[in-house]
C-alpha cells in the first residue's frame, strides 16, 4: 500500500509518536489540570511540554498562548466566531478551505458580517507579493476588521506571503488569522515576525501527531469570546469562564493522549528541521511533476508552485473514478473537491474536481514511480474503450 494522502492526514506516524501515545495511556493519563494527584500532575506536565514545543516552533513568547483544539477547523471557528462582531467586514483569500469559507458564509447568511474575497492566484510566484497586497488594499473598507489567509493551499502548493500580509494588516489595524493546515511543520511560521493574531494549525498533518489534536496560537493580550463554556479546573466558583489563556478556551477534558503524541511529533519535526522537510518534499514534487508532466493525458494544475501537494487530472476520467482505480492498485490519494471549492474554482479544475497527491517525509521516489505506472495503465485501459 502506498500512501500519498498526507495533506488529509499524515500516515504513518513516527515511532516516537506511537510510543508516546502508548506511554501516556499506560503510565500517566490522569485528567490534566483537574486533580492534584500524581497522575493528573503528570498529564498536566505532558500538556505543558507540548505547549512549550509548539510555542517555540511558532515563535510565541508564552506557552500559555497555545490553546489545544481538536483540529484546524475547530481552531478557525474559535478565532472567527470569537473575534468577529456584528457589522464587521472580513477579507478571505480565493484559496480558502471550507473550514474558513463555511463559518464566514454562515455569519454572512445570518446578517452578522460581510466579506470579500481577495485574489491570490494566478500571479507568477515572483509577481505574487505586490499583486496580492494590491488586491487586499483595494478591498479594505472602513469596517474591515479581519483578514484570513490560507498559508499554503490544500490543493496545489501555492503559498501566501505571510510576512508582507501581516505587516499590511498591522498597518491597517486588521486582525490577521492564518490557516496553517498545510504549512505547519512544512513552512517556517513566526507569529511574532508575521504579526499573526491567531494561527490555526492541525496536529495530525505536518506535525505528525494523532488525529484529535489541533492548535490555536493566540497573540498575547488578545481576548476572544468563547465557543464552548464549561469546566476549566480554575475559578470553579465563578459562573464566568476565566479571562486568561489557555483555560478560557479549553472547556472540558483535553485529549491528553493525542496531545502527548503531538508533542513527540513536534519534536520529530524540530529535530529534522522544517527547512529539511520542505526541501525533501519539494524534491519529491519536482520528480513527480516531471514524470506526470511527460505523461500524455495528464493535466497538472499550478505546476510552478513547488511544495507538498500536487493536483492533476487524467483526460476523460472523473477524478473520483481515477482515485477508485488507483485505490485498487494499492495507492491512496484524495480526489474531488478537497473541501475547497473556492480554490478549485480559482484553479479552474472543472466539474469533477481533481486528484491530489500529498507527500510526507516517509515517501520515497519509488512511491511516485508506482503511482505513475498505475496512472499510465489507467489511461491506456480507458483509451482502449
Ligand atoms: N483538509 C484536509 C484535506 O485537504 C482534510 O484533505
Amino acid at each position: 500500500m502506498i500512501y500519498l494522502d498526507n495533506a488529509a492526514t499524515t500516515f504513518p506516524k513516527p515511532p516516537s509518536v506511537r510510543r508516546e501515545v502508548d506511554r501516556c495511556l499506560r503510565d500517566y493519563c490522569g485528567n490534566p489540570g483537574r486533580s492534584a494527584h500524581a497522575l493528573s500532575l503528570a498529564a498536566a506536565e505532558a500538556i505543558f511540554d507540548c505547549r512549550r514545543e509548539a510555542a517555540e516552533l511558532f515563535g510565541l513568547p508564552s506557552p500559555e498562548q497555545i490553546i489545544f483544539t481538536y483540529n484546524t477547523t475547530h481552531a478557525l471557528n474559535m478565532a472567527i466566531k470569537g473575534l468577529l462582531r456584528r457589522g464587521d467586514h472580513v477579507l478571505i483569500s480565493d484559496m480558502e478551505h471550507n473550514a474558513v469559507y463555511r463559518p464566514i458564509w454562515l455569519l454572512h447568511a445570518f446578517g452578522e458580517i460581510t466579506f470579500d474575497i481577495y485574489p491570490t492566484y494566478p500571479a507568477s510566484p515572483e509577481a505574487d507579493v505586490e499583486a496580492i497586497l494590491d488586491g487586499i488594499r483595494q478591498r479594505i473598507r472602513p469596517n474591515t476588521r479581519m483578514l484570513i489567509a490560507s498559508h499554503v493551499s490544500n490543493l496545489c502548493s501555492a503559498e501566501l506571503p505571510l510576512t508582507e500580509i501581516g505587516a499590511l494588516c498591522r498597518e491597517r489595524g486588521l486582525l490577521f488569522v492564518v490557516d496553517a493546515a498545510q504549512s505547519a511543520g512544512i513552512a517556517d511560521i513566526d507569529c511574532g515576525a508575521m504579526e499573526i493574531d491567531a494561527l490555526c494549525a492541525p496536529g495530525h498533518k505536518g506535525l505528525y501527531g494523532p488525529q484529535g489534536s489541533g492548535i490555536l496560537a493566540l497573540r498575547a493580550g488578545t481576548v476572544m469570546a468563547t465557543l464552548l463554556e464549561g469546566g476549566s479546573g480554575v475559578n470553579s466558583l465563578d459562573g464566568a469562564m476565566p479571562d486568561f489563556a489557555p483555560e478560557r478556551y479549553e472547556a472540558g477534558t483535553l485529549a491528553t493522549p493525542a496531545i502527548a503524541g503531538l508533542c513527540a511529533g513536534i519534536r520529530f519535526v524540530r529535530e529534522r528541521g522544517v527547512g529539511q522537510i520542505r526541501a525533501a518534499e519539494q524534491m519529491l514534487y519536482r520528480r513527480l511533476r516531471e514524470m506526470l508532466g511527460n505523461t500524455k493525458g495528464v493535466t497538472l494544475y499550478a505546476p510552478e508552485r513547488e511544495g507538498s501537494t500536487l493536483l492533476f487530472n487524467l483526460d476523460g476520467i472523473a477524478s473520483t473514478q481515477a482515485a477508485a482505480m488507483l485505490d485498487k492498485a494499492g495507492i491512496c490519494l484524495r480526489a474531488g473537491f478537497h473541501c475547497a471549492p473556492l480554490g478549485h474554482r480559482t484553479l479552474n479544475t472543472g466539474d469533477d474536481g481533481a486528484l491530489r497527491v500529498g507527500f510526507s517525509v516517509f515517501n520515497r521516489t519509488t512511491d511516485l514511480e508506482a503511482l505513475v505506472r498505475s496512472v499510465k495503465e489507467i489511461l491506456r485501459e480507458s483509451h482502449k474503450n
